[in-house]
């Protein structure tokens, strides 16, 4: 399965060296600007390609890491090459000053993302990672979990098995709208993070679960 991940921020960045440490062979990396793709790898010391849009969008599944603003116009121009492909969203639909949601309490990025591109399958993972985690996700013996979520079951098992080699815990958290809690659980652990002095270093770990499957 090939995995392209767009975009050469702060999880972009994240989200390629802890996809490559697991399937070297596997992990396309694009941006608006090639060059910034391949100058990232460089500087990351890892040996994977950057391609363009056009050839990252032929990967199996695509993890597009923009703001949701830009997610959605990009999701609409891009429909027809996301057809059939998984899309795994991990935004959190933040304000301009990060106080709030531009989302209303009744959806999510997630939902929003499904709407606009119908015949891909949307997938929403990493939202409560912040991205120094992808650095160390274990703190004190204890592994950051990583809520997986779709409409379709199969492909939340596919990616629940392909997310396995990462050094995360991962948990089948059901339907998209579960991202409705989701995504403000991530706002509560800014807030919170801020106010004990560790933002950024901050995630999720769901305590008593016994099993990593969570009924959908
Ligand atoms: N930061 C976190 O800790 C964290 C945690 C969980 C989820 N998230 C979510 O992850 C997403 C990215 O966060 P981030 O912190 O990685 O942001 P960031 O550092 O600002 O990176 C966003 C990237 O989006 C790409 N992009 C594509 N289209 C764009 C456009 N039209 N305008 C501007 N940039 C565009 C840019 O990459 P190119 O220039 O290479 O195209 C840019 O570097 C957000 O939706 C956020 O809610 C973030």
């Amino acid at each position: 399965m090939i995995i392209a991940i767009l975009g050469t921020g702060r999880m972009g960045k994240g989200l390629v060296k802890t996809f490559y440490q697991a399937y070297p062979q596997d992990v396309l990396f694009s941006s608006r600007d090639q060059q910034r793709a391949q100058d990232v790898l460089s500087e990351l010391k890892l040996n994977c390609t950057a391609v363009d849009m056009d050839e990252a969008l032929k990967a199996d599944v695509i993890i597009p890491t923009f703001w949701f603003r830009d997610l959605i116009p990009w999701a609409i121009a891009h429909k027809e090459q996301l057809k059939g492909k998984i899309v795994i969203d991990i935004t959190n639909p933040f304000n301009e000053d990060f106080s709030d949601f531009t989302t209303s309490y009744d959806t999510s990025s997630a939902e929003e993302l499904q709407k606009v591109i119908p015949e891909s399958v949307v997938v929403g993972a990493f939202k409560n990672t912040f991205w120094v985690v992808f650095d160390a996700p274990v703190l004190q013996g204890i592994k950051s979990d990583v809520f997986v979520t779709s409409q379709s079951e199969a492909a939340r098992k596919t990616i629940i098995e392909l997310l396995k080699l990462l050094p995360f815990r991962v948990l089948d958290a059901g339907l998209l709208k579960n991202n409705r809690t989701i995504e403000r659980m991530t706002l509560l652990s800014s807030e919170m993070a801020r106010k004990a002095g560790s933002h950024p270093r901050i995630s999720y770990n769901l305590w008593g679960l016994e099993h990593e499957g969570l009924t959908s």
